[in-house]
Formats: structure tokens, sequence, C-alpha cells
């Protein structure tokens, strides 16, 4: 892997489609590199290596009550000046998750009024909270099960849980957000007039007998599954997406994301990227399920969001692949994680006593093989690649803090 440093990309966002979405890298970290301290008796020490700053909440973890602090200031990072004409109403579902709270930074940021419509499942209001107050934007506590009334003029519907034990702790539920919530939304975007884009996934391909994935593939999935609540619940929430185009002349956007890690992901979500940091932050064993020769493919959010702006805003109405082409196995990616975290103790003088083991467990049911996205529909109709690699994402040093921070 190259390890060029992440301070070296300085902006993300792309000038394309006549929508300028370019932010500088470091108006992104301050948002997400929130001052963490860790009170312990009498010392307390910012544990997220970011400096103090005038805008957004800061956290103060009491080891000895097992308590945390939050503290928000009113002031605001500046958000872009757009004119009536340019400045558009912007629906975010699901904007308290992970991916969704970085595209709420985003629009924020480029001056737009964003409305966030969550339920809180796996969300929390603590990833968006530095914009609470804010008159550009507005949270609203909602299930998209149930039908949701505003003028808007972009949807994007990211609602959903995401990771396997989320989304396999209520299968019915999944299945309902997936289908009667994108129902819902699409419903809301025919009214509206609105665009739509859904976050689709590579799931939608299963475990693929063709490699890498490329758009037109039709899949392989098991329908009876434990992991086809989420699966065929996106084939059909894709299905209903082109049923409202061809029916109803809904202009919709649809993105095939593969596998996404980065600051704000649910430390305890039980995916591999957060599995992973957590083990190696904790010294504790890494868990590789099989003999770790599977591979994946793994993006840096901030990619995903540039992905996700460019594909809303330019004209291609196929689905389109969003994610990163470098394919790992899964005990390269171990050894990679476990290499940086080790870097980021060392030089932050909390070196581990000794160096963590990596193990294998049995397989889980219907886990993918082999996953790698054909990316070339998105760079040919949006220009887009990735710029960050897997090293690159993970010095990003986002993960210091989350064995204590809930955001
Ligand atoms: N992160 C990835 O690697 C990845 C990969 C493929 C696809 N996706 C898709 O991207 C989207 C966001 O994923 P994420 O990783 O941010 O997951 P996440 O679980 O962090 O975020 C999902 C958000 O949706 C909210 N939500 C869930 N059900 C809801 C409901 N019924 N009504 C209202 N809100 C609801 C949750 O509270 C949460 O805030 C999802 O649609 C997911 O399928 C993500």
């Amino acid at each position: 892997m190259a390890s060029e440093k992440p301070e070296n990309i300085i902006t993300v966002g792309h000038d394309r489609f006549g929508f300028d979405s370019r932010v500088e890298m470091d108006t992104l970290r301050s948002l997400y590199l929130s001052p963490s301290f860790v009170k312990d008796g009498d010392a307390t020490k910012n544990i997220s290596g970011a400096p103090p700053k005038d805008y957004g909440a800061q956290s103060t973890y009491d080891k000895s009550s097992n308590s945390i602090q939050f503290t928000t200031v009113a002031k605001f990072p500046p958000v872009k000046l757009l004119p009536n004409a340019e400045r558009k109403r912007i629906l975010v579902t699901g904007g308290a998750g992970f991916v969704g709270s970085h595209l709420v930074d985003r629009l924020m940021l480029l001056g737009h009024e964003v409305t966030v419509l969550d339920n809180f499942f796996t969300g929390s209001r603590t990833t968006v909270s530095h914009w609470v107050g804010h008159p550009n934007f507005e949270m609203v506590r909602h299930d998209v099960v149930n039908p949701f009334l505003i003028e808007v003029d972009q949807i994007y519907h990211l609602a959903c849980p995401a990771s396997p034990p989320h989304y396999q702790y209520n299968a019915v539920k999944t299945l309902k957000t997936s289908f009667l919530g994108t129902m819902n939304m699409l419903g809301l975007a025919k009214r509206t007039k609105a665009r739509f884009l859904i976050t689709s996934t590579s799931e939608v391909y299963g475990d693929p007998e063709e490699h890498p994935q490329r758009e037109d593939y039709w899949g392989h999935v098991n329908c009876i599954g434990p992991r086809a609540c989420y699966d065929e619940g996106k084939r059909v929430a894709e299905t209903l997406t082109y049923g409202y185009m061809r029916q109803d002349g809904v202009d919709v956007r649809v993105a095939r994301i593969f596998n996404t890690f980065g600051p704000r992901m649910n430390p305890y979500d039980g995916r591999v990227v957060s599995n992973f940091i957590i083990q190696a932050l904790k010294g504790e064993d890494m868990t590789v399920y099989g003999d770790g020769n599977q591979t994946r493919s793994f993006q840096y959010v901030h990619d995903l969001v540039d992905g996700l702006i460019l594909l809303m805003n330019g004209d291609e109405t196929r689905p389109v692949n969003i994610g990163n082409q470098h394919e790992f196995t899964i005990i390269e990616f171990a050894e990679a994680v476990r290499d940086i975290v080790e870097k980021v103790q060392k030089e932050q003088g909390n070196p581990l006593a000794k160096r963590v083991n990596i193990i294998h467990k049995e397989m889980p049911t219907d886990d993918p093989q082999r996953r790698r996205p054909d990316t070339t529909r998105a760079k040919e109709t949006l220009g887009w690649q990735p710029q960050f690699n897997v090293r690159q994402g993970v010095e990003d040093r986002f993960f210091s803090f989350l064995v204590y921070d809930p955001c």
C-alpha cells in the first residue's frame, strides 16, 4: 500500500455539472476531530489530538464516574452564502448515521438548507449536533416507514441500518424500511418533483460469480438467508425506484455503495473495519473469519460523499458503483490496521505492552468470498475516482478516541 500522508489531500469535492462541491479537508476535520478529553483524577488529557476550537461540540469522559459530558457552542463553522436561486432545500433521510452525517456536513458547508430525517435506530444526534440551531439546518425524528410531507428540491434517501448485526436485529423492520420507506420517499419526490437518490449497496450482487462486479451483473443472492432482509430489501428498493421513474417520471439516481469506513462509524457495529480498530486499540486479539483470504475493498467516507454529490447533480440515471477498486485480503487488512494503530499509539505515548494477535473464527453464513467494484461507469459518467487509499483513511486518526466517544 502506498502511504502518502492524508494531510497531502487538501480539498475534496468537484466543480462539475454546474455544482461546486469543493470543501477543504481541514474544515471537515474540524467537525469530526473534535477535542475529546479524558478526566482521570485531577489530570485531564485531550486524547483526540484535535486542538480546541471556537465552534462545534466537545466531550469529556470522566473515568472515575464513567460519565461523559458534552459541550456545544452556539457558533457554527462558516458556510457558503448562496444566492436564493442556487440554494437548494435538501432532505437527507438517515442523516444522523455514519455516511449521512458526512453528507450533511458537506451540504451545510456548501450553503444549502438541509433537513435530516432519522429515527435514531443506528444513528445518533451527536453526529450532527454541531449544526443544531443553525438557520439552514433542521433535524426531525421520524420513521420513514410512515409518510412525511415537506417541500424539497433534492432527496438523499439513506435511511436503513447498514451493518449485519443492526439489519438482522429486526429483519422484518429492515424490509419495511427498505420497501415502505423507499416508497414513501419516492412518493414525496413524485409530489414535489424533487430529484431522488437512493443509497443502494454492493450487497445486491450477493456472493458474486463475476469479478469485479459491474453494474450490469444481476447478482447471486440467497433470498431466504440471514442477510436477505437487507440484500433483497435493497434490490426491491431499486426496483421501486425504477418503477417510479418509468411510470411517474421521477428523476432518480441509484448509488451502489461498497464497503466504506471513516469517522463516526459506530465502533460496535460489527463491521470488519470497526472490529479491527476497536480490538487493536484495546489490545485484544483481532478476529478474522475463515482463513482471511476472502477479499474486500474499502473506501474512505469523503470519497463516497464526493461520489454521491456528483451522482445527484449529474445526468446518469443508471445504477453507479461507488467504491474503492483496490482489493485486499482480510488478513492483509487486519495487519495494516494493526500497524497503523500501533504507530499512532506509540506517537501518543501509549504503546501496548505486547503486539495483538490475529486469530481465526468460523466464517458466518453467506459471507461473500470476493467483493470489488468495477467503477468504470463512475469514472466515465461522473469523472469520479477515489482520492484516499485505505492507509490514508486509517491514518486520518479518526479512531484515536473511538473507545470513549460514541460519535
Ligand atoms: N457504510 C457502508 O459501508 C455502506 C455500504 C453500502 C450501502 N450503504 C448504505 O448507505 C446508507 C447509510 O449507511 P450507514 O453506513 O451510514 O449506516 P448507519 O446505520 O450509520 O445509518 C443509517 C441511518 O438511518 C437511520 N434509520 C434506519 N432506519 C430508519 C427508519 N426506518 N427511519 C428513519 N431513519 C432510519 C439510522 O438511525 C441511521 O441514522 C444505508 O442506506 C446503507 O444501506 C452503506
